[in-house]
């Protein structure tokens, strides 16, 4: 019997154990990074969000004139039938579309047949418990994020070269991770995730230039909810280095806080209140019927 304890896969309308999935080396989404994913979850046993990471994966698709034989539902379908094959209550979800393979000389993307598949595997930290519980050293990376300009980061996508060299900078600092810069210097966003940056309460969090995450929109929502002022535009490299309050999200780990910056100490050094209640509050809307359903195993 197959085990799917570790993950599974769909691909070309199979399941398959996670360590057995494979796509054909000619696919545009290996040679050419010409793909779009995305990446829900589940929590519990409860999937989060989960029509949320499908629309922004249609967008995505939609974007890059791709399409599939699989409407939203069906995907929905396909997702929660991985999730049950493997057993898992806490894993995370990937659902991906390739260009696919063009005839054989040919450069015409609009001969390739798109390629769906998606795959389940445990849930994936950012940042382990240790980690979140002491709260992360944050490099400002040199590297400029790639620009919106030659690439839409509202569109899922896997060119992530700029983020591993920043990781290796980071890495080389002693730093945890990296946030990446814009042409002016301004932060972005890092490997997997958003940023926040709390100056008394104001909350900035940059709009322009980064994905637009689930997580970052949950939270932008909770703290509608507070007395918060709410600041979508730039953030500074000096101001992110000036904050009461550094935090980033990702549907890999939720809002994880950021206690030094570039090796100095973000406020008193430690967690802050509202990474916390915030913290408290996204893992309490993992089990409202309103942000997540329940899977039956
Ligand atoms: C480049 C980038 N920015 C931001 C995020 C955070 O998005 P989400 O909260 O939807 O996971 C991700 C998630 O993987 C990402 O890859």
């Amino acid at each position: 019997m197959t085990d799917f304890s570790k993950g599974a896969a769909f691909i070309e309308g199979e399941q398959v154990a996670i360590a057995d999935a494979k796509i054909p080396l000619m696919d545009w989404g290996f040679l050419h990074s010409d793909a779009t994913y995305d990446v829900a979850h589940t929590w519990k046993g409860r999937f989060f969000r989960v029509d949320e990471y499908i629309e922004r994966f249609e967008d995505s698709m939609a974007k890059l004139r791709m399409s599939i034989p699989y409407d939203r539902d069906q995907i929905r379908q396909i997702m929660f039938d991985l999730v049950r094959l493997t057993g898992l209550r806490d894993s995370y979800v990937e659902i991906v579309c390739t260009r696919g393979i063009p005839a054989p000389g040919s450069r015409d993307p609009r001969q390739c047949r798109n390629r769906f598949l998606a795959f389940v595997v445990p849930f994936v930290w950012i940042a382990n418990d240790e980690l979140r519980a002491r709260g992360l050293n944050l490099m400002i990376s040199k590297q400029q994020r790639i620009p919106p300009e030659s690439v839409d980061p509202t569109i899922k996508n896997y060119h992530w070269l700029d983020m591993v060299m920043a990781l290796f900078e980071a890495y080389d600092h002693g730093a945890d991770t990296a946030i990446l810069v814009d042409a002016r210097g301004d932060l972005t966003e890092g490997p997997g995730f958003n940023i926040f940056a709390r100056h008394g309460d104001t909350v900035t969090s940059p709009e322009h230039g980064v994905l637009h995450g689930v997580t970052r929109m949950t939270l932008l929502e909770l703290m509608e909810r507070q007395n918060l002022r709410i600041n979508r535009g730039r953030l500074t490299a000096d101001a992110a280095r000036a904050a009461d309050e550094l935090f980033i999200t990702s549907t890999a780990g939720g809002v994880m806080p950021v206690t030094r910056i570039d090796g100095h100490q973000v406020g008193d050094g430690k967690p802050g209140t509202l990474v916390h209640t915030l913290n408290d509050e996204y893992w309490a809307l993992h089990e409202d019927p309103e942000y997540s359903v329940e899977i039956e195993y």
